[in-house]
């Protein structure tokens, strides 16, 4: 035998130099959840270790991720007014909006990025504007712009529509560019799947559609071509960054994008699949620590520059040791 791949796992020395694939601090985004008022933060139940913020809570929570040297959060607005036609979206006292603020005067170098979409701003729970149990496309479109452009007066560095609304990156874009917000940032939920790992967010924001299901926007599971279409959609319409969500089921569709297109890509370790493997940790079935590492390497490895992850205070503190 003159080939013995087994030289190149001898010892850790040769194992480390041979990695292919490392996670970096870097590659974190650490999503956060904001409610108006003040009082205590509360746990989401389905997401151990995460909470509803306050403002003041939250300013503490960022100490601690800007200490570990996490570069940036995605912000969600939570237990907001709610309204038919979510004004409350884009009201400059919106929370995320004040949140915005706060962060800006007091982390100015923590990148933020704010998630749109008026799923949890509306009492139906969609993500877009309904008329007789129909989203309307272009009426949508409308109110995320003003959703966005809201978000960069207050300062936010990113925005991202995650409401699939056809053409959404492209409206975005352009009322940021009309109201000199040109140096802002889109990142598009590209390819966003109608998962059903998305269970524990919509307890925590309070947004799972009231009727019906997302169906009529969010993507078929099935599908692979049809998300190579969207994320060229989204490059088309100015997204700076494109995302695959979720990202376990579809590493395929992480491998896809980072190999079919330029600019860097994202995805999103979604709710679902945080509590899985924390309800089967708690439960002594999987060593969490491993599994979380496995998990956010194989993403990286299928070729997301970037992620999006419940874990990110967690993987940095390993990354430390
Ligand atoms: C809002 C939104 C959702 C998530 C991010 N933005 C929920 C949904 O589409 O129902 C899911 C995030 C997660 O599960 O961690 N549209």
């Amino acid at each position: 035998m003159i080939q013995r791949p087994r030289r190149l796992r001898s010892n850790q020395g040769i194992r480390k130099m041979v990695q292919e694939t490392s996670l970096s601090v870097n590659d974190l985004i650490y999503p956060i959840f904001v409610k108006p008022g003040d009082g205590e933060k509360e746990e989401i139940a389905s997401m151990e270790g995460q909470f509803r913020h306050t403002l003041t809570t939250m300013v503490e929570e960022l100490k601690e991720v800007t200490a570990l040297g996490i570069p940036a959060v995605l912000l969600f607005g939570v237990n907001n007014p709610k309204h038919e036609r979510a004004r409350t979206s884009y009201d400059k006292k919106g929370i995320v909006q004040e949140a915005i603020r706060v962060i800006k005067q007091k982390f100015p170098d923590l990148y933020v990025i704010t998630d749109v979409c008026v799923c949890a701003y509306t009492h139906h729970g969609h993500c877009g504007i309904i008329q007789e149990n129909d989203v309307l496309n272009d009426e949508s479109l409308k109110v995320l712009a003003k959703m966005a452009l809201s978000h960069a007066e207050a300062g936010a560095d990113m925005v991202a529509p995650s409401a699939m609304m056809d053409g959404q990156i492209g409206a975005i874009r352009r009322k940021l560019d009309n109201n000199g917000y040109s140096h802002v940032s889109t990142m598009g939920y590209s390819a966003k799947y109608q998962s059903a790992f998305y269970g524990p967010f919509r307890d925590a924001a309070d947004s799972a559609p009231s009727f019906g299901d997302r169906a009529t926007y969010q993507m078929d599971i099935g599908n692979s071509e049809e998300a190579v279409r969207e994320i060229a959609l989204d490059i088309e319409e100015g997204a700076d960054i494109v995302m695959v969500k979720p990202a376990l089921s579809y590493l395929d569709i992480i491998y896809r994008a980072a190999n079919e297109f330029e600019v860097p890509v994202a995805a999103y370790n979604v709710s679902g699949e945080f509590a899985a493997i924390k309800a089967s940790a708690a439960k002594g079935w999987i060593d969490e620590q491993k599994a979380m590492l496995e998990v956010l390497l194989s993403i990286k490895r299928a070729g997301a520059k970037l992620i999006i992850t419940y874990f990110a205070k967690d993987i940095a503190r390993k990354l430390r040791n």
